[in-house]
């Protein structure tokens, strides 16, 4: 595990974007899981500005989501569908055939569907680069806490936190959603390389967690502690429960000198 401190939101989203683009330029058909969010904006503007000055293609990456609200078309302003076209899609060249993201719209059958889009990323050879947010309860995709580490991509239940966190992105009056369809834990663990991106005091526990706390599914993100090659970014507010930084720190001085591919 890398743990990236980094100073501010515009710091992480600069740094985030830098090595999801090395990693397109090392590999142009990348499979890459994409996250929606507040902390994603940042990231989505670096690799917008870095395509149209020319020095990114997307036309042969393929990118499938982690999440979407269930009950939300693609056309809903607060689909996970819109948030990408508006901070991404519009505004680079990814085939539209390639983008996968979980269908919010279907009724019934969602076992099957879900199985089906678990399909469409194996079909894809994996994903090679998994960018996550984390959730103040620590979920990652919408995987809340008690999640099995196992899990699949499945229909959830959203936690009442999570909802009351949404709640401010809609109109009042209008119904937050209850559930949403995401990959599941397990899912996200067979990506072979993940990004997780973390901004603001209001995280700072659930990062301390975890990186720091035990495994358990009572803390979703902490699973990723079982994964080989997992990057933190985050920056000073969210770190500021983390007892280890100063250790952190050397390990990334020293990561740049001996090893200076895993943070370009
Ligand atoms: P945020 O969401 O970036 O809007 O804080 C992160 C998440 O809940 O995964």
């Amino acid at each position: 595990m890398l743990v990236i401190l980094r100073r501010d939101d515009e710091e992480i989203g600069r740094q985030a974007a830098q090595l999801i683009a090395s990693a397109v330029r090392k590999k142009p058909a990348l499979a890459l899981g994409l996250a929606t969010g507040g902390t994603m904006v940042g990231v989505y503007k670096h690799l917008v500005g870095l395509h149209k000055q020319g020095s990114l293609d997307f036309s042969r990456v393929t990118t499938f989501n982690l999440d979407e609200y269930l009950g939300l078309p693609a056309a809903h302003p607060r689909s996970f569908h819109h948030f990408m076209r508006e901070n991404f899609f519009a505004h680079v060249n990814v085939d539209s055939r390639n983008i996968h993201i979980p269908d919010g719209t279907i009724h019934g059958n969602y076992d099957q569907y879900c199985t089906s889009y678990e399909a469409a990323i194996r079909k894809a050879g994996g994903i090679d680069l998994q960018l996550l947010g984390i959730g103040r309860n620590g979920h990652i995709g919408f995987n809340e806490p008690t999640s099995s580490i196992g899990s699949r991509t499945r229909l959830k239940v959203l936690s009442r936190e999570t909802m009351d966190d949404n709640s401010k992105f809609f109109a009042p009056g209008e119904e937050s959603p209850r559930c949403a369809i995401t990959m599941g834990i397990g899912t996200i663990l067979e990506a072979r390389k993940i990004l997780l991106l973390a901004t603001g005091e209001a995280k700072s526990a659930a990062v301390a967690k975890s990186i720091e706390g035990p495994i358990t599914s009572a803390v979703s993100a902490s699973a990723l502690q079982l994964h080989a090659d997992v990057t933190f970014i985050i920056d000073d507010a969210a770190a500021s429960q983390l007892s280890q930084r100063d250790y952190y720190h050397r390990v990334l001085e020293m990561t740049a000198l001996l090893t200076p591919d895993r943070l370009s």
